[in-house]
């Protein structure tokens, strides 16, 4: 142990600390100071950021015998307040700089460190900062960030008024269609806002801390677990396998379709006979400190018998590849889609046709915030379960049977979360948290540090891909032929309904009139399947609209005016035989085409022959909803401080306070409420309705739809018959209900039919054009995206900064996709760098979003969605641009330097 004083926050403070310990830990679980971050705990995020001694450092990795004795610290609690806020967290506030917030602090100390050396930097030098002091956003596409520090700047050089910084509700008093920051923002900017382990750092002194026994091995059968010598490790209280489980240990994926061979029950809650994939959790030691729960896990000696790894979706189908779950074939689920007329005479008649095969690779979500949740009895006897869920209802319904309890004595929360991007639209660690309560009947906590964060929650599925586009001599296309296999991993939770996205966006955008294909959902011992942004979707697009970039090659025309000529006009369907709700892209592709004429021209003067540029295009579109006929509910009350309303919009850190507060208030605006009087109650079984999941881009439509009509009634029941409106008083007297239930569901959909995937299962749609400009490096084959432009219609705007932020995080995500993601090697791609995370600098500053805002008939107030949109395609844009630049075609992705070097040397 050691004894320093620090000088933290301007205050002196005598700390008595282990030496080996980190400085994150000290000030987080000894001090108190919770708005220091820790994501990857290993120096590659920034989230830890503090000022030491006028240094920016990484607490994380930081040792107290390294802290010298004296030392100042500036933590994000000295920068600013709430109550008075540093010029930094005001423009971070103001420019949307932050979504789940989680990186926030650990940007704005460095933000703060930056300018204190350096009062006017330009946007290049602040990039630079950034990128030299590994400072990571997995949400924002880094270029609010970029614009934050530069107005934090100028009013910090007296150049700006603080006050002229400010947001400023407009005149007209509507906040729906500005830029009114999110409710959240002042927390997540002043490091105020406890997420999960912040949460179980100030649980009571009785909590229970867990850790997992996980399994090394990616395929075996368990002969025995002894836990004997790990029951004797300090501090342990109780070591839980599958014995404790009271129900039927088992998470349910809900099977959606008739014709899945599975049933469903496949994913064990802990691992009783079979382990498999790499991680699954075998035992759950709960003790008194995380450290011993760690320790004792590491004595669980566990037996097994190693069994075949299937790591692919092609060996998984090999002939000769044993059934991962005995009984269901590996191949568990086939989709054929038909539409229109045979292709096979077409394709022999065709002026033109391509062919080619695809690859995308799985995709890894990597949030800055690890997964966490806590869980405990409440005072009415339910169990509660706080974690990231972005499904609380639908997890409500997956764990219950497993855990073996009754459902009105289940609770579930959603914490804070620095976010999830889909992977929470799985059960993480619910069920394991609610064993471990249930077994133990004391409040649990579970944190997982990076790597099993990693390496242990659900990834995009790889889809392998053929396609083949027959086209008339114009370059229409009049058949199409696809062919796709989801690598899903071993649980089978919404793999039908993924494999159904590509049959939904394999050609999409397109008005083809014919069409023939399968696809089949593969069980695999590689990482298990979860939603990812844009669910499906990346994977169809790459297929189609790389194709189209071939077969423009082929014809030798312009991919932009190819696209113009096949684009959906009135009478033409989409893949699934749906009349599309608007016809936006025409519009779309006349905004878009001066842009791409002038980079165009661009990169063709400034190629040089080792450094190639080119421009890359392509399309993208995705649902709001879950297929069929979807539904929300919300409950809105009046009260006397104004109204509350209470939903399940789950937020990944998009904004869904953002979109319920500017839906209700646009909603009530007709009764003159100001938007602090709408009071948010959220994401709590307990106290609020099912609004379902925030997965698909669907709670703008859904609950948006589901609050504009809870409001639309209350305002109904408060109208006088002179059209004002009554009081809250008035209300009471008059005796008048308080609470309304708003509701809505997407009747108008039909779910599409399983043996020709025919249906329209979306009411409303988000359309995007996509440009990359790129540089292709010849001696090295590194790409770089040197600017971006996105066209969206995405229908009527409720929040700008909210969808602005969006797009650029969605692109940002495209572009890792395309040049650097992947989670295939379980002994490599195990941190935010090996992963293949974008850092500042791999992200354009040149970025442009255009607008075309075509009011949706089923979108409250004519809204869509947007979270999906922005990853449908941006990575084949990317894609097409490296083959614009160099003649190289990337079929098999992420486009690695390798790749293109290989690419160019073929070419030679
Ligand atoms: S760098 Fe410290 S938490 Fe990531
Ligand atoms: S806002 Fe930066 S990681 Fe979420």
């Amino acid at each position: 142990m050691i004894k320093k004083t620090l000088r933290i926050n301007g205050v002196d403070k005598v700390i008595v600390a282990r030496s080996d310990d980190t400085l994150a830990n000290v000030l987080r679980e000894q001090l108190g100071f919770t708005g220091t971050k820790v994501g990857c705990g290993e120096g590659q995020c920034g989230s830890c950021n503090v000022i030491m001694d006028q240094k920016l450092i990484r607490s994380c990795v930081t040792k107290m015998a390294k802290v010298p004795d004296g030392a100042s610290v500036v933590t994000i609690e000295g920068i600013g307040t709430p109550a008075n806020l540093h010029p930094i967290q005001l423009s971070w506030m103001v420019h949307g700089g932050s979504q789940c917030g989680f990186c926030t602090p650990g940007f704005i100390v460095s933000a703060k460190a930056l300018l204190d050396q350096n009062p006017k930097p330009d946007r290049a030098q602040v990039r630079d900062w950034f990128q030299t002091h590994r400072n990571a956003c997995r949400c924002t596409g880094y270029k609010q960030l970029v614009d934050a520090v530069m107005d934090a700047a100028k009013v910090m050089r007296g150049e700006m008024k603080i006050g002229d910084l400010a947001y400023k509700l407009p005149k007209d008093g509507q906040i729906w269609g500005g830029k009114y920051p999110r409710p959240s923002a002042v927390a997540k900017a002043t490091g105020t806002l406890d997420y999960g382990a912040d949460l179980g750092l100030k649980m009571p002194p009785e909590t229970l801390r867990l850790a997992l026994v996980q399994a090394k091995v990616s395929h075996a059968n368990i002969r025995g677990i002894d836990t004997s010598e790990a029951e004797k490790m300090p501090g342990v209280y109780k070591i839980i396998t599958h014995k404790d489980v009271k129900g039927k240990n088992r998470i349910t994926g809900l099977i959606t379709f008739p014709g899945n061979k599975g049933d469903g029950w496949d994913r064990p809650i802990l691992c009783d006979t079979k382990v498999f994939q790499f991680g699954d959790a075998i035992a759950i030691v709960c003790a008194d400190t995380e450290e011993n729960a760690r320790a004792a896990a590491d004595k669980v000696k566990v037996d097994l018998e190693a069994l075949p790894a299937y790591m692919s979706a092609p060996e998984a189908m090999a002939g000769d590849a044993m059934e991962i779950h005995p009984g269901t074939p590996n191949v568990y689920f086939e989709l054929p889609i038909v539409k229109g007329k045979d292709t096979k005479p077409l394709m022999n008649s065709a002026a033109h046709v391509v062919e080619g095969e695809y690859y995308l690779q799985r995709q890894p979500h990597l949030t800055m915030e690890p997964d966490v949740g806590l869980a405990y009895f409440d005072d009415d006897g339910r169990l509660t379960i706080h974690s990231k869920s972005i499904a609380l209802y639908l997890h409500h319904a997956m764990i219950a049977p497993g855990l073996g309890i009754e459902p009105e004595k289940l609770r579930l929360v959603q914490n804070p979360a620095g976010g999830t991007f889909g992977y929470k639209f799985s059960p993480t660690m619910e069920a394991l948290l609610g064993v471990a309560c249930m077994a133990t009947g004391r409040p649990v906590f579970l944190r997982y540090n990076y790597y099993q964060h990693i390496t242990y929650t659900g990834k995009r599925s790889p889809f392998w891909m053929k396609i083949k586009y027959g086209a008339d001599k114009h370059g229409k296309i009049m058949a199409m032929e696809t062919d796709w296999s989801v690598d899903h991993g071993p649980y089978s939770e919404f793999g039908d309904l993924l494999t159904l996205r590509g049959a939904q966006f394999i050609g999409a955008g397109y008005g083809i009139p014919n069409i023939r294909g399968k696809g089949r959902t593969v069980c695999t011992n590689h990482a298990w399947g979860s939603a990812f942004r844009a669910y499906g979707s990346p994977q169809s697009f790459l297929a189609s609209e790389s194709m189209m970039d071939e077969l423009a090659a082929k014809m030798g025309v312009d991919p932009l005016e190819l696209r113009a000529g096949n684009v959906y006009r009135p009478g033409d369907t989409t893949p699934t035989g749906q009349a599309p709700e608007v016809y936006s892209f025409p519009e779309m592709i006349d905004k878009l085409r001066p842009l791409y004429k002038a980079a165009k021209e661009k990169a063709r003067k400034e190629s040089t022959p080792e450094i190639k540029k080119g421009v890359g295009i392509c399309l993208g579109i995705y649902g709001c909803g879950l297929d069929g006929a979807d539904s929300s509910e919300v409950w809105v009350d009046l009260t006397k401080d104004g109204v509350t309303l209470a939903s399940t919009w789950e937020d990944h850190g998009q904004g869904a306070d953002a979109g319920a507060l500017g839906t209700a208030h646009k909603a009530l605006s007709p009764m003159g409420i100001t938007p602090d009087k709408i009071k948010l109650v959220m994401n709590d079984t307990a106290m609020a309705p099912n609004s379902g999941p925030s997965g698909g881009s669907r709670q703008q439509v859904m609950t948006g739809n589901a609050i504009k009509n809870g409001c639309d009634l209350l305002l109904a029941a408060m109208r006088k018959p002179n059209g004002s409106y009554r009081t809250y008083d008035e209300m009471v007297a008059e005796k008048i209900p308080l609470r309304y239930s708003g509701k809505w569901t997407a009747s108008m959909n039909t779910n599409c039919d399983l043996q020709t995937s025919q249906g329209s299962p979306f009411a409303v749609y988000m359309y995007g054009l996509f440009m990359a400009e790129v540089a292709v490096n010849t001696k090295t084959g590194k790409t770089a995206v040197e600017g971006y432009t996105v066209i969206a219609d995405i229908g009527k705007i409720n929040n700008k900064l909210v969808v602005d932020g969006q797009i650029y995080g969605g692109v940002a995500q495209g572009i890792g996709l395309a040049l650097s993601e992947d989670f295939e090697k379980l002994d490599k791609h195990t941190s935010l760098l090996a992963c293949g995370i974008p850092y500042p600098k791999d992200i354009p500053d040149k970025f442009d979003i255009h607008y075309v805002e075509t009011p949706r008939e089923h979108g409250p107030f004519g809204a869509a969605g947007v979270g999906e949109l922005p990853l449908t395609s941006s990575h084949v844009a990317v894609i097409n641009a490296i083959c614009d630049a160099t003649g190289v075609r990337i079929r098999h992705l992420p486009a690695l330097p390798e790749k293109v070097l290989a690419g160019l040397k073929a070419l030679k």
